[in-house]
C-alpha cells in the first residue's frame, strides 16, 4: 500500500491506495465518499461520474495513483456547505428526475460539466451528452427536462 493524495471537494484527503485501486474505490471505501455509485464497473453506466481537475471522468476507468495531487469533485461536494441545493439538483428535484436515484448523482456531475461548457444546450445536445450515463428507470424525459430547467429554458411542467 501506497499513501495517495487528492484534494476531495476542496479537503485534502490522503489514503493508501494499492496500485490496482480505482479512484472509484478510493473515494468509496477509503474516503466514505458513497455518493460517487458503482454500477457496472465496465464504463458503461456513468453512474460513478466525478470531476477531475474540472472534467467530468468515470471513476472505475482510472486508478486513484493516477491522480495524485488532482482536484476531484463528487456528488458530496456539489451542494453549498449549508446544505443549499446546487441549481442542478434543485431543478432534479423539481422535474421528478429520478426515481430510484442510482444514477442521479453521476447525472447530475455529468450535467454540471455540460452546463459548464454549453450554458444553454439544445435538448438534442442534452440527450447526446447523456449517452455515457444509463438511467435504468425513468425512460430519461424527466432528466432532460431538468437539466433543460437548470439551464433556465423554460420547459413543460411535470406531467405535462
Ligand atoms: S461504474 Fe463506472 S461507468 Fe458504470
Ligand atoms: S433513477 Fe433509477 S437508475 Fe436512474
Amino acid at each position: 500500500m501506497i499513501d495517495t493524495t487528492l484534494v476531495v471537494n476542496g479537503t485534502e484527503r490522503t489514503v493508501p491506495t494499492e496500485a490496482r485501486t480505482l479512484l472509484v474505490d478510493a473515494l468509496r471505501e477509503g474516503m466514505g465518499l458513497t455518493g460517487t455509485h458503482v454500477g457496472c464497473d465496465t464504463s458503461q453506466c456513468g453512474a460513478c461520474l466525478v470531476h477531475l481537475d474540472g472534467a467530468p471522468v468515470k471513476a472505475c476507468t482510472i486508478l486513484a495513483r493516477e491522480c495524485e495531487g488532482a482536484a476531484i469533485t463528487t456528488i458530496e461536494g456539489v451542494a453549498d456547505p449549508d446544505g443549499t441545493l446546487s441549481s442542478v439538483q434543485q431543478a432534479f428535484q423539481d422535474h421528478h428526475g429520478l426515481q430510484c436515484g442510482f444514477c442521479t448523482p453521476g447525472m447530475i456531475m455529468a450535467a454540471i460539466a455540460l452546463l459548464r461548457d454549453v450554458p444553454r444546450p439544445t435538448e438534442a445536445q442534452v440527450r447526446h451528452y447523456f449517452e455515457g450515463n444509463i438511467c435504468r428507470c425513468t425512460g430519461y424525459h424527466n432528466i432532460v427536462k431538468a437539466v433543460m430547467a437548470a439551464s433556465g429554458q423554460v420547459v413543460e411542467p411535470v406531467g405535462a
